[in-house]
């Protein structure tokens, strides 16, 4: 079963396919980093490459994405100064453990953006990353699976590198924030440089993952964590849950305490209570 919309598979030509060069490409496993120009979506991409049997550790680059797509069913404007792609994996899980791959990817952007540029990234939970608590990069982990067998994930991670903000629509201005200005002459070399340390570090902490040590993984969300600690909210089927964010959990759950107890969020929207007093910024879920 795919998370995701089939209409956009259907739209999503890609153009300006770039060499699928190897050489000095940065490596995550060993895999081929393919470049394009523009695509619908370069989850959609990787998700096509992956069911026509490329590799785990395939990465789907792209300077522009027409039909860029955030969670439940949001748009990701993907205007040209972004680093946009998308990373096939392949990983011996259950399909109830693809949302902890949303924490490591979280985890090893966080750390990658703080090497490249020493700003003080967090994780709004599950895995918003956020400077200044403007959003600088989204993730949106997607997957196949039959049963308990997983065929594979894409992991997508879209990072406002050099965005022109004033460009992007109102409501998005108002949450987004970008990592340098949109024409900055370092732009260009900063964006292969996260995209080479994203790859190194998700790499590094994927293996670790796949190894059994999720809990180390966890300490760090914990840690970059712009949620804990916070006053928040979250709409649940049940209804509305309000209390303090204190902790992620083993499963990867947020863990809110409320006046009549501690209640999990596995996924939903979750917002944080502003200083007067209102609740703002949807955190996301995977
Ligand atoms: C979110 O915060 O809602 C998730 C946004 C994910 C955006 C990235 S950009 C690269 C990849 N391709 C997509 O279409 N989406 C992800």
């Amino acid at each position: 079963m795919w998370q995701g919309d089939g209409a956009q598979r259907q739209r999503d030509g890609a153009q300006g396919q770039r060499d699928g060069a190897q050489g000095s490409e940065p490596r995550f496993l060993s895999g081929k980093v393919v470049r394009f120009a523009e695509v619908g979506s370069t989850n959609a991409v990787a998700r096509r490459m992956a069911e026509a049997g490329s590799p785990e550790g395939t990465c789907v680059v792209a300077e522009t994405q027409t039909g860029g797509r955030g969670r439940m069913g949001r748009t990701w404007h993907s205007p040209p100064g972004g680093l946009w792609f998308s990373v096939v994996l392949r990983p011996a899980v259950l399909p109830r453990d693809i949302g902890k791959l949303s924490l490591v990817t979280g985890v090893a952007v966080t750390e990658a953006i703080r090497e490249a540029t020493q700003l003080p990234v967090m994780m709004k939970w599950p895995n918003d990353l956020v400077v200044h608590g403007k959003k600088v990069c989204g993730i949106l982990v997607e997957g196949r699976w039959r049963g308990e067998t997983v065929d594979y994930i894409v992991s997508g991670i879209g990072i406002n590198v050099a965005v022109d903000i004033a460009n992007l629509p109102p409501e998005v201005q108002a949450v987004a924030g970008t990592l340098v200005p949109p024409h900055d002459p370092g732009a260009a070399p900063l964006r292969e440089r996260l995209l080479a340390l994203v790859l190194e570090k998700f790499g590094l902490l994927y293996r670790r993952f796949l190894s059994g040590g999720f809990l180390d993984i966890l300490e760090k969300a914990r840690l970059y964590s712009d949620t804990l600690g916070r006053e928040v909210e979250s709409a649940c089927p049940g209804g509305l849950v309000r209390g303090t964010a204190v902790d992620i959990d083993a499963d990867g759950a947020l863990v809110i305490r409320t006046c009549s107890g501690d209640v999990r969020i596995v996924s939903g929207d979750v917002s944080v209570r502003c200083a007067g007093g209102g609740y703002s910024g949807q955190v996301g879920r995977w």
